[in-house]
């Protein structure tokens, strides 16, 4: 997706944060704003699509969330469980590609096989490119890399002088995906939450205090359009800076 502003829009990705502060807020148990949260996951999925926007990540469960209570983790699971088995219709209408980050070892036999049900299927389609992080942390991925660096320099395929940024950035399993152009943060926390470390490095981000059932079309469109208004300078500085700066 193109503007006037010639900033480019290829990933958004979203941390989908508050769904138990909703629920409490309106007297329910935690696991009811999570319900509420995957309704809004898929209205938000859709938009994207219709927005012609290539790459959508979703954050739907860190590393650090499988510590959370037993009961509100296994819910999640039932929960994932049960939307997830009814997603491939869905993702054919919309032309959309599943891909995952994170190890899903963790989850239960059924939400495994419901998603290597849907990334086969949907492997053909040409729009949406979905990128479900689940069980997905950008310090795990950090981890992972430079036990990869280790073995390739004990198995001396590898130099010091090999590894530079693109060497880095390949050994990570989220380097086959743009790196995301605009990071939403419902929930009102400012913090990335351990959410693609290396490649949010130029990211613009938008946090927002709407707890994510809330987080209509109209909040998605205002994060869009201010992502437009942005002049993004890559750690470079603008035209403008730069016929100011010389003249002395
Ligand atoms: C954070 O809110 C949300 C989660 C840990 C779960 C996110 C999962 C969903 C929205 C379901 C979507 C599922 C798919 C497969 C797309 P929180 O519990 O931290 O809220 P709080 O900050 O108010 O406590």
């Amino acid at each position: 997706m193109q503007s006037s502003s010639n900033n480019s829009l290829k990933h958004i990705a979203i941390i989908m944060d508050g769904n138990g502060r909703w629920a409490c807020h309106r007297g329910h148990r935690r696991i009811f704003g999570h319900i509420r949260g995957a309704r809004r996951a898929k209205e938000i999925v859709q938009i994207c699509s219709e927005m012609e926007i290539p790459f959508l990540s979703l954050f739907a469960f860190s590393t650090e969330n499988a510590c959370r209570p037993k009961e509100e983790v296994k819910f999640l699971i039932k929960l994932f469980e049960k939307i997830l088995v009814e997603q491939g219709s869905f993702l054919k209408a919309l032309n959309a590609r599943l891909h995952l980050l994170g190890d899903i070892t963790f989850f239960s036999e059924k939400v495994r096989d419901c998603l290597s049900t849907l990334v086969s299927q949907s492997r053909g389609n040409t729009g949406l490119n979905l990128i479900l992080a689940l069980n997905y942390g950008g310090r795990q991925e950090i981890v992972q890399g430079m036990k990869k660096v280790m073995e390739e320099v004990q198995n001396g395929k590898i130099s010091p002088k090999t590894i530079d940024e693109n060497f880095i950035h390949q050994l990570f399993p989220s380097s086959v995906f743009p790196p995301p152009d605009l990071i939403i943060r419902t929930g009102g926390e400012t913090r990335l939450s351990n959410f693609y470390l290396w490649s949010a490095a130029y990211s613009e981000i938008h946090f927002t205090k709407t707890l994510w059932p809330d987080f209509s079309k109209a909040h998605f469109t205002q994060a869009v359009q201010e992502f437009f208004t942005k002049e993004r300078k890559f750690g470079s500085i603008t035209k403008h800076s730069r016929i100011k700066h010389s003249r002395p």
